[in-house]
């Protein structure tokens, strides 16, 4: 019987080894360490040995068994790791591109801003900014609009306190940037502005950018070549463009410029209200009231200034006809540009 308990530990250990799956280390189990496996017979067997030997025989088969429990557990360990190392590389290709994360990028209206500020700068504009927390003083009495002037109906004003408001244009800008400043003087300001107004061209914050040239013997003639070179830059030299006298306090004589309707083509739709033109800016010459208040002899100086809408442009750019879009942080929409 020893020697019986002898081979079957050898043959155990040996074919333990060579075991390459878990369905085979099953089998085993069956067959060597089962209810009705090998060494569960040679247990039965002990009751037919002498008394003598029983007790010695009872021992090495006790421990013969135990060491074979033992090294079927480590091969079953092993052989699981192996499986679970085999599963991952099966379903994990590694050979496939890796998701990207979605990236952010700037807003249209950042985009158009960026654009239209470098035309200005290659001009030889220089760039400056101001508060959109004004004070009445620079957004209206500096601009020639005293209190009660009918002019402050134009701006539909978001007001904090009697004195203090947000900035409903970038013209403010002029003054601050005059009164601290001699001519020759060529800068942009762009910036927010504020206005209580909402519909498919208005939105109650949207950017403006101020532009103003002050030196002697600046002309009207001036300011079209710069605005009609602007236009240019921006939509291409096809596009039709006219200036329409018009009426700002801060600028004599003023005029507006309107943009064929690149939505309609100048056809007429619901965005030009059917006339076939977008208004994108307004101009003038600077009124010698705004330069006497900065302290600049209207004798001596002259200039032109002018303040465009950039979500305007934007609309014209892309072709958006409902100016409400840019602001409804809908990323399906923001995406496109
Ligand atoms: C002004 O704001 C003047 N400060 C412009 C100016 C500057 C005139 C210097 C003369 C000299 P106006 O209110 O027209 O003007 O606005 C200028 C442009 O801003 C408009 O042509 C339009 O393109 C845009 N705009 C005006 N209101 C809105 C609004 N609620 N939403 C989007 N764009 C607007």
């Amino acid at each position: 019987m020893e020697h019986e308990l002898q081979r079957l530990t050898t043959e155990a250990r040996d074919t333990l080894a060579t075991l390459q799956d878990i369905d085979q280390l099953e089998e085993f189990r069956i067959r060597y360490l089962g209810r009705k496996g090998h060494f569960s017979t040679i247990m039965r067997k002990l009751g037919t040995v002498s008394q003598d030997d029983r007790p010695r025989l009872g021992q090495l088969a006790n421990s013969v068994k135990a060491e074979i429990e033992t090294l079927f557990k480590e091969r079953q360990e092993i052989l699981l790791q192996d499986r679970k190392t085999t599963q991952k590389e099966t379903t994990e290709d590694l050979t496939l591109p890796g998701r990207k994360p979605a990236l952010g990028r700037l807003h249209p209206v950042t985009q158009i801003m960026n654009e239209v500020c470098g035309v200005f700068e290659k001009m030889g504009f220089s760039v400056a900014e101001g508060p959109d927390v004004e004070t009445d003083h620079y957004n209206f009495e500096a601009l020639n609009i005293p209190a009660h002037h009918p002019a402050r109906d134009m701006h539909d004003t978001f007001y904090i306190s009697d004195s203090l408001l947000l900035r409903t244009h970038t013209s403010p800008m002029q003054a601050r940037i005059m009164e601290n400043r001699e001519p020759p003087l060529r800068v942009i300001a762009p910036g927010k502005v504020y206005r209580c107004d909402s519909d498919i061209t208005h939105t109650p914050m949207f950017h403006q950018v101020e532009g103003f040239l002050v030196d002697k013997q600046v002309s009207f003639a001036d300011l079209k070549g710069v605005l009609t070179v602007f236009t240019q830059k921006m939509f291409g030299e096809d596009l039709a463009l006219r200036f329409r006298p018009s009426f700002f306090p801060f600028t004599e004589p003023s005029a507006e410029v309107d943009i064929a309707c690149v939505i309609c083509k100048g056809q007429g739709c619901r965005v030009c209200k059917r006339t076939g033109w977008l208004e994108i800016l307004g101009c003038g010459m600077i009124d010698p009231e705004v330069f006497k208040m900065v302290g600049y002899d209207p004798e001596v100086y002259s200039g032109f200034a002018f303040g465009l809408g950039i979500e305007r442009i934007a609309m014209l750019k892309y072709g958006i006809d409902d100016i409400r879009l840019y602001y409804e942080n809908d990323l399906r929409f923001l995406s496109q540009f």
